[in-house]
């Protein structure tokens, strides 16, 4: 069999990727900020305010548009969603969502998934990319759980950083989002999400402390309250954490419609309106007049003034947008009216990759998969997810329904398909001609599904599970999903396939856990876990199955075995209470004993790997802390596959702290027989705590203990040190 797997392919794009990075240079902080002072120094207090103030909501040909300046010059910006691409555009690849991305544990397929979002933006003339998301599946159920990165702060921290090198290295400005605490989409507007300090600091602000440090030129405040104020207002968290504490130097843009007043918003950091008006289609604005009149009465300081708009205009430096910029030839709200740019160069390669790597599967007894089409007479393919949207493509504006198979969730956090390889061709495509293919696509027509199931020699049934944002209702889900389980009668349908086909692989495409009752049939055999990987998604998929590519992604949540073993649902109440402050996903898992279905970071190959040798250095002096760990992976299995080695450490008992937490992971492709030495460097950043007595991080002293392994519940070697 031959196996071919991202690592090689990555290092290509890679190599071919440096050879054009000088195109555009990253400004630091202070050479921007220095270029921005004598233009800012140049405008007046209208043209200062202009800048930070949206046009209103259709008025321009972006999501977002800001007013420009004529003398000194500085252009109207282009801000365009989504996180994972152009929205509003044809002529773009729409990839894999955020989920997946986190599922990859790939940290280059990562960041070459942002520089090819950025090439696409910029492309098109757009100067700002509405993401990366970076809230939490705080519960499996929250509506936009799939833009992000799963459940674990650290693997959101990398994601989220990696994304945004991507992105603004190719000269877009990337943008943090959503500053804070809107896990959930029932009630965002109007409840407020109540924290206490210390998980703010550990799990919520960690990817954005994470973003900043990766040199991120916008952060997005979001629609909800926190404890009490609203998230665009907030002092303590734009002023004091945000611009204090975390040191940003970016600037603050709200989310659409989410300011609420002038001087108030101004003065506690809020540094930009979007999409302008006050509600949409109303004209008028916070900014605006209502700026300058607040600056003329001394409501707002003219330094406040300059300040929001040198943030703005550095920003625009920082990632070089003063140099060749291109025009703009997006025109969101009437796509027919917007020349054809075509930026899609070949990204869809890095798709379908980054697809196959994101690829979790969780279940193979009895090694069913991979199946070689040599080998193989006649699959039967059912279930309506491995097929095309009968009504078409992109049938649905923002993918706000249900039909086909599911490589996206809806909402703003979308883009347009150019195509779509649906399981069904991409799997047609690899077995070639002489395996015969049956399917039905129907999902409620049982005795057909077992028919076409019975006498093949693997049957692939098909099930998915989709979610959104609140503003788009499918099905009875306002954005969060109302249930747990499968959509399109999912369950029966794998049951009566299960019942009569012995090889029976399960394939599902969801947006976060399902439940799955079927799952001890003996007859189900495999559970592929592909996520929601985008345009090329039959093509990753048909990589998997055939065993092209090795599986290596892994699970960015845990699935339990009962809706009812998690600790955190969508909640009604005008306060959401973040009772179970740092016990999130595993870490409640872990805490309470509950034994998860696949635990977080779980994921299995077709080869297998020892872990040998887990050795670690620590040392302590005042104020540097210095620990270094190294393991050897062995490739033992009989064919080369990568691994992905996670490195979660346990905390002195009185820190308080989760039985475990994620502090590290490297991806390394093994060829079968070969070994290797990882290494591992935990700083302040992965070994404190926040103490809320000195309002700030401390290393804890005492016994820490690294436990390295392949998921969270399989734990390979274990070491302790002191510190
Ligand atoms: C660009 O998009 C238009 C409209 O969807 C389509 O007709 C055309 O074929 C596309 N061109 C390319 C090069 O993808
Ligand atoms: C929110 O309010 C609670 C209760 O007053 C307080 O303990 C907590 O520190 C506050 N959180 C933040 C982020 O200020
Ligand atoms: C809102 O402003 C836009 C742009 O200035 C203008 O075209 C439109 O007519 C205005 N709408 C209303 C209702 O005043
Ligand atoms: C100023 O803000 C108020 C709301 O506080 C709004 O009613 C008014 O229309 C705004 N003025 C302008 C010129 O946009
Ligand atoms: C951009 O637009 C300007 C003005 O419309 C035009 O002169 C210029 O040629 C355009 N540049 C490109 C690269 O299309
Ligand atoms: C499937 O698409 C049709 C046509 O757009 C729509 O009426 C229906 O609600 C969709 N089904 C689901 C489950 O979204
Ligand atoms: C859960 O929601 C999905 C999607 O709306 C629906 O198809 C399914 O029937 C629901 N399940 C139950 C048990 O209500
Ligand atoms: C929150 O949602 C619930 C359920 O839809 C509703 O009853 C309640 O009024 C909402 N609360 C607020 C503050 O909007």
């Amino acid at each position: 069999m031959h196996l071919q797997t991202l690592s090689s392919s990555a290092l290509a794009l890679l190599l071919t990727f440096n050879a054009v990075q000088a195109k555009f240079s990253v400004l630091s902080w202070e050479d921007a900020y220095k270029k921005a002072d004598s233009l800012v120094s140049q405008m007046s207090t209208k043209q200062k305010v202009d800048i930070a103030t949206g046009v209103g909501w259709q008025n321009g040909l972006c999501m977002g548009n800001t007013f420009g300046t004529e003398d000194p010059y500085f252009p109207s910006l282009c801000l365009q969603d989504s996180p994972l691409g152009v929205r509003h555009a044809d002529n773009v690849t729409s990839g894999v969502a955020g989920i997946n991305a986190a599922a990859s544990f790939d940290k280059k397929a990562i960041y070459e998934r942002g520089a090819y979002m950025g090439r696409e933006f910029r492309g098109k003339g757009a100067h700002v990319q509405l993401g990366p998301g970076m809230n939490f599946m705080r519960s499996p159920e929250g509506g936009r759980g799939w833009e992000a990165h799963g459940e674990d702060e650290f693997l959101q921290g990398v994601a989220a950083a990696e994304t945004i090198r991507g992105i603004q290295d190719e000269g877009v400005i990337a943008t943090a989002k959503h500053y804070i605490l809107n896990d959930q989409e029932l009630n965002r507007t109007t409840s407020s999400s109540d924290i206490d300090k210390r998980t703010l600091h550990e799990v919520y602000l960690w990817p954005f402390a994470r973003s900043i440090e990766a040199g991120v030129a916008s952060v997005m405040c979001s629609y909800n309250l926190v404890n009490g104020t609203y998230a665009c207002e907030n002092d303590y968290l734009m002023n004091t954490v945000l611009k204090g504490e975390l040191g940003f130097k970016g600037f603050v843009q709200s989310d659409w419609q989410a300011t609420h007043s002038t001087a108030k918003s101004v003065n506690a950091g809020l540094d930009m309106t979007m999409p302008g008006d006050i509600v949409f289609f109303s004209n008028d604005s916070y900014f605006g007049k209502n700026l300058t009149d607040a600056i003329d009465r001394k409501e707002v300081s003219e330094e406040r003034a300059t300040d929001m708009a040198t943030r703005i205009v550095a920003a625009w430096y920082k990632v070089g947008q003063d140099k060749n910029f291109p025009n703009l030839t997006l025109s969101s709200f009437h796509m027919e009216e917007a020349p054809f740019v075509d930026v899609q160069a070949n990204h869809k390669a890095l798709v379908r990759e980054i697809g196959a790597a994101s690829t979790v599967l969780l279940k193979n007894a009895g090694s069913v998969l991979p199946i070689d089409p040599k080998k193989t007479r006649k699959i039967a393919i059912i279930g309506s997810d491995a097929g095309p949207d009968p009504y078409g493509l992109n049938s649905c504006a923002s993918h706000g329904c249900s039909n086909g198979t599911l490589a996206q969730g809806w909402g703003s956090g979308t883009a347009d398909f150019p195509y779509m390889i649906d399981p069904l061709a991409g799997l047609t495509a690899a077995f070639g001609k002489n395996v015969e293919i049956k399917s039905t696509l129907d999902d409620w027509n049982l005795e057909n599904a077992a028919k076409v199931a019975k006498d093949a020699e693997y049957a692939l049934v098909f099930s998915n599970a989709d979610s959104g944002e609140q503003h788009i209702t499918v099905d009875g889900n306002v954005g969060d999903r109302k249930n747990l389980t499968l959509w399109h009668n999912g369950d029966a349908l794998i049951k009566a396939v299960a019942d009569v086909n012995k090889n029976t692989i399960v394939i599902i495409h969801a947006v976060g856990a399902v439940m799955m009752p079927w799952i001890d049939h003996p007859n189900v055999k495999a559970v592929v876990w592909p996520g929601l990987q985008g345009q090329e998604t039959g093509n990753s998929l048909a990589d998997i199955i055939t065993g092209k590519v090795n599986p290596s992604g892994r699970l960015p949540y845990t699935i339990a075995k009962d809706a009812s073993d998690y600790n955190a649902k969508p909640d009604p109440n005008d306060v959401v209470e973040y009772n179970e402050k740092l016990l999130m996903g595993y870490k409640w898992f872990d805490h309470a004993k509950i034994e998860p279905l696949f635990a977080f970071g779980h994921g299995l190959s077709y080869t297998k790997f020892d872990y040998n040798d887990l050795k670690v250095k620590a040392k302590k002096h005042k104020d540097s802390i210095s620990v270094t760990a190294s393991i050897i992976i062995k490739n033992s299995g009989k064919v080369d596959g990568a691994e992905i080695i996670q490195a979660y450490i346990e905390f002195p008992k009185d820190a308080g702290e989760p039985p475990k937490l994620l502090r590290g992971f490297e991806k390394v492709f093994l060829k079968k027989g070969k070994q290797d030495k990882i290494t591992f460097e935990f700083t302040k950043t992965e070994l404190s705590i926040w103490d809320v007595n000195v309002d700030g991080w401390v290393v804890p002293s005492g016994k820490f203990t690294l436990h390295v392994g392949a998921s969270s519940r399989d734990i390979r070697k274990s070491v302790s040190f002191s510190l």
